[in-house]
């Protein structure tokens, strides 16, 4: 008999490698589409050809995110780059600009970019966010298209003549953006090809190249570690449950910080089965561990000095005759226990093993990040994740470093008032709240985990998927919270611990 992983052999990871970063002072020749940034006011740049009153007619103003293409009788076509006032622009303006270019360019797979120049921001990070920009609005996940109508991107030159500042940039936007590359790549790959035991094989394909050590942890070894959630999420299952532990460690570390994920590779719901519809996209639903790995493999080239451990909670949640059922209670690793009151609430329980053997290290934090509830995408849309934490000053850590890679968050109270809703007759605890609180409850549940570790949670079931292409987030997995985490590992900082371990929650 053919079984649907013998079917499926075709690799699915496209992460577009081979593509020509640079940065010159003039316009090389290869270049067939030019981003010129034009500002809502002050001179046109006389590249652009034509006058502010043309560009106007054309309805062209200049805004962040608005382009206009300026066919040229002979070589490349020049594209106005809306860039607004250069007291308004930051790194995410001109991240959302780039890839307005990039977008507008699609036909063209050699772009070149002048910078623009802003006070307010560093040559460094403007060559980042115009690579950033460019790079993930160009993505596409074509891995089973045997016809592509979309022109690959070849080149991105930029122009400038700062170029040491730029090439810094150039280099960390390449970085980062590879790494969200590879987290769209991971969330895109369907299901059956993207498996537990699969994750593992490409975690372990980073070992090298990224420095990081890998360790996988398979059923028998899950057992005797007594991961009863990620065990009891599994068990309807015919893939087998993986748990994978990266470890980042630089030398003379700052500082360790914890990342936990959920990899739920395939969230059928369970025998709390989902309906089609709500079952369409959850082939994503491993978006958080896919995050984390991606975050971590560009760590050595961006130089971070704190050291990080990872932990990838990958099975799926499938309805069968072994399948976990209503009323079922289930020991977690902290030897907590917890009766099942729905199967599609199964996130919290594979995090529960993850958070508590994160804690168990005793690390300076631990971040994990899901696609934990509908509810939180009820709350706060597709457009942001929501945050919860038992550390003020480390979840505002979490807050800065989502403000400066423009991932957007909003923090949800931790509130102690909805606790009482996952209290069990039988068992520590169950798994599921009351309906409106759901992101809440959720949250409540997963520091039943973390001990006094500093600790902060991103629910992502929002923002992990997009409907259409806009900026930096091409349809399909969005790869959010990559950049993040990157971020909030380059600057992390301790958080400072209260006396005897209590914090407010
Ligand atoms: N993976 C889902 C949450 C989700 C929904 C993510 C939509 C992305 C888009 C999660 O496992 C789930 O099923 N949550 C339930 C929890 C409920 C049963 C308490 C939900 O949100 O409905
Ligand atoms: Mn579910
Ligand atoms: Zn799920």
């Amino acid at each position: 008999m053919t079984n649907k992983s013998e079917i499926n052999l075709t690799p699915s990871i496209t992460a577009s490698r081979g593509v020509v970063i640079d940065v010159a002072k003039a316009i090389p020749s290869r270049s067939t589409a030019i981003g010129i940034p034009v500002g809502e006011n002050g001179a046109v740049p006389k590249e652009i050809g034509v006058d502010r009153a043309k560009l106007n007619a054309a309805g062209f103003e200049g805004k962040v995110g608005q382009t206009l293409a300026i066919p040229q009788p002979d070589g490349p076509v020049v594209i106005a780059v809306g860039v607004g006032t250069p007291k308004s622009l930051d790194a995410a303006k001109l991240r959302d600009a780039s890839a307005a270019f990039a977008r507008a360019a699609k036909k063209h797979g050699g772009l070149a970019r002048t910078l623009t120049r802003a006070a307010g921001l560093r040559a460094q990070d403007a060559g980042q966010a115009v690579v950033e920009g460019v790079l993930l609005a160009r993505y596409r996940y074509h891995a089973f298209k045997n016809t592509e109508s979309d022109v690959p991107l070849a080149a991105l030159i930029l122009i400038d003549d700062r170029m040491q500042e730029v090439k810094k940039g150039v280099d960390r936007g390449r970085a980062t953006a590879t790494a969200v590359q590879l987290a769209r790549d991971l969330a895109n790959a369907p299901s059956t090809h993207m498996t537990a035991t699969r994750m593992a094989k490409v975690a372990q394909s980073f070992a090298n190249a990224s420095r990081l050590k890998v360790e996988v942890f398979d059923q028998k070894k899950l057992l005797e570690m007594g991961c009863g959630g990620l065990l009891g999420v599994n068990a309807g299952s015919k893939e087998p449950a993986r748990m994978i532990r990266l470890r980042y460690q630089p030398k003379g570390a700052t500082g360790h910080l914890a990342l936990v994920g959920k990899g739920i590779m395939y969230d059928s719901g369970g025998i709390s089965l989902k309906t089609t519809h709500a079952m369409l996209a959850m082939k994503m639903d491993m978006s958080g561990a896919a995050a984390v790995l991606s975050a971590m493999t560009a760590l050595n080239a961006l130089g971070c000095k704190t050291a990080v451990t990872g932990y990838m909670m990958c099975t799926d949640n499938m309805p069968s005759g072994t399948a976990l059922r209503l009323g079922d209670v289930l020991k977690t690793r902290n030897g907590k226990t917890i009766e099942i009151r729905n199967t599609d609430a199964e996130g919290r329980l594979i995090l529960a093993d993850g958070l508590a053997l994160a804690a168990e290290e005793d690390p300076d934090a631990i971040v994990d990040i899901a696609t934990l509830t509908g509810a939180c995408m009820r709350a706060l849309g597709t457009e942001m994740a929501g945050v919860m934490g038992n550390d003020q000053e480390f979840t505002d850590q979490v807050l800065h470093a989502s403000a400066s890679t423009d991932e957007p968050t909003w923090q949800l109270p931790l509130d102690k008032r909805y606790r009482s809703q996952i209290d069990s007759e039988i068992a520590d605890l169950n798994n599921i709240g009351a309906e409106n609180p759901g992101a809440i409850t959720a949250a409540l549940f997963l520091s039943e985990f973390v001990g006094d570790v500093p600790w902060a949670h991103i629910d992502i079931a929002g923002p992990m998927n997009a409907e259409t292409d806009a900026s930096w987030r091409s349809k399909g997995a969005t790869g959010f919270g990559t950049r993040l985490l990157i971020d909030l590992a380059l600057n992390f900082r301790r958080p400072v611990r209260a006396a005897g371990g209590k914090r407010a929650a």
